[in-house]
C-alpha cells in the first residue's frame, strides 16, 4: 500500500496518452499521440476523435509499459479521466481501461479530467498542498477555484460564455492560423506589440470574478473586416500579441485582485493555457511583486496528457476510492473531486 504503480489513460478529447506512474509522482513514461487529423477541418471532430483513440489506445499502451521497463505484472491499479470530454472519446479511455483492470484484476480509478489537470503541478511539486488560489485555464474551461483543502473547494468565478483556450482558437481562426491556436499565436507575438489594437478586456471594470471572452472574438472580426490581406500579414505577430494580452491581462489581473483581497499567499495555474508564454512571464513577475507565490506546471503537463490523471488518482490509491465495473463516462463540464 505505501509504494505503488498506476497505468493512467486520458483519452477526453483529442490527444490519446497513456502513462506510467509511481505514489512518489515519478513518471516513467508519458506517451502521447495527438489527433493532427482535425487540422484540415478547423476543429475537432468527435466522431474522428473516437475513431483515431481505438486505433491508438492498444500500441501506446504497450509503448507506455515498454517505456516505463515494467509489465501488467508490475501494474497495482488503472486510472482513467472519465469527465468532462467528448463522449465517443472518454469512452474509448473508460472502456479499455476498465477491460485492463479486469483482465488483471487490479482497481480502476474514476479522475475528473479538469482535476487531474490542477494535479499536473504535483509532478513537480509533490508536496505541494491546500490552501491555494487555483486558475484552470483550458479549450472548455476557465475557472477561479480556493481550494482550503484537498476535499473542499469553492468556485470563486467562471467563464460566462468562451473557454480562455477557445479565445485563442477562435481568434487564431480569424486570422486563418489553423488549430489550436493558442500555441501559434503564442509563437507570432513574441514579436509583436501587445497595444498594437486595443481588443476588449471582457467585465474588466466589474468586481466580478468571472470572465468574458465572446466579445473579444466579434472585436476581432469587426477589426480584420476593413483590413486587406496583405496588412495583416505585414502586422500579424501585434494582432497576435494584441489578442494574447486582451485574454492574459484580464486573466491575471482578476486571479492577482482576488488573491490580494483575500490574503492567498499561494496560486496554481493549469490548463493546456497555462503552457503560454506570455501568461507564464507576466504572471510570474506580478505575483512576485506583490509577494505571492506562483506555482506553473512543466510545460509538457500542461496540455492534455495521461500522467496528470495519474496523479490525481495516488491520493485516491491511498484512500481506497476505487470505481466499479459499472463506471461509466459522461460529458458534463466542470470540476469535480469525484
Ligand atoms: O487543457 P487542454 O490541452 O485541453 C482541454 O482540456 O481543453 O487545452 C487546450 C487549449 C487549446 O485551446 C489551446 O489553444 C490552448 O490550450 N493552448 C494554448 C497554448 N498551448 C495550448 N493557449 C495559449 N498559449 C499556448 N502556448
Ligand atoms: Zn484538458
Amino acid at each position: 500500500m505505501n509504494y505503488f504503480k498506476i497505468l493512467a489513460f486520458e483519452t477526453s478529447c483529442d490527444d490519446t496518452s497513456v502513462s506510467v506512474i509511481d505514489s512518489n509522482y515519478r513518471v516513467f513514461s508519458n506517451c502521447i499521440s495527438s489527433q493532427t487529423k482535425h487540422e484540415e477541418f478547423g476543429g475537432v471532430v468527435p466522431e474522428l476523435a473516437s475513431r483515431l483513440h481505438l486505433q491508438n489506445i492498444t500500441w501506446l499502451t504497450q509503448l507506455a509499459l515498454e517505456k516505463a521497463g515494467t509489465d501488467l505484472v508490475g501494474i497495482d491499479a488503472v486510472a482513467v479521466s472519465i469527465n468532462p470530454g467528448l463522449i465517443g472519446s472518454l469512452l474509448v479511455g473508460v472502456s479499455f481501461a476498465k477491460g485492463l483492470a479486469y483482465a488483471i484484476n487490479k482497481p480502476v480509478i474514476a479522475v475528473n479530467h479538469i482535476l487531474g489537470h490542477l494535479y499536473a503541478i504535483k509532478l513537480d511539486y509533490p508536496h505541494l498542498e491546500p490552501p491555494y488560489l487555483a486558475l484552470i485555464v483550458s479549450g472548455g474551461h476557465t475557472e477561479l477555484v480556493y481550494f482550503s483543502s484537498r476535499t473542499e473547494f469553492e468556485i470563486i468565478g467562471r467563464t460566462r460564455d468562451d473557454a480562455a483556450g477557445e479565445a485563442f482558437d477562435k481568434g487564431a481562426k480569424l486570422l486563418n492560423l489553423g488549430y489550436p491556436g493558442g500555441p501559434v499565436i503564442d509563437r507570432l507575438a513574441r514579436t509583436g506589440d501587445p497595444a498594437f489594437v486595443a481588443f476588449p478586456r471582457g467585465l474588466d471594470r466589474r468586481e466580478s470574478n468571472d470572465f468574458s471572452f465572446s466579445g473579444l472574438k466579434t472585436s476581432i472580426r469587426n477589426y480584420l473586416s476593413d483590413k486587406d490581406g496583405s496588412f495583416i500579414s505585414e502586422h500579424l505577430q501585434d494582432i497576435a500579441a494584441s489578442l494574447q494580452a486582451a485574454i492574459v491581462d484580464i486573466l491575471i489581473k482578476k486571479t492577482l485582485r482576488y488573491a490580494r483581497q483575500q490574503r492567498i499567499e499561494r496560486i496554481v495555474v493549469a490548463g493546456g493555457v497555462s503552457a503560454n508564454s506570455y501568461l507564464r512571464e507576466r504572471m510570474q513577475k506580478d505575483a512576485e511583486r506583490t509577494g505571492i507565490e506562483l506555482f506553473l506546471p512543466a510545460l509538457q503537463y500542461c496540455m492534455d496528457n495521461a500522467a496528470m490523471i495519474g496523479a490525481a488518482a495516488i491520493e485516491k490509491y491511498r484512500l481506497g476510492d476505487f470505481a466499479g465495473l459499472d463506471l461509466n463516462a459522461f460529458s458534463t463540464k466542470g470540476l469535480r473531486l469525484l
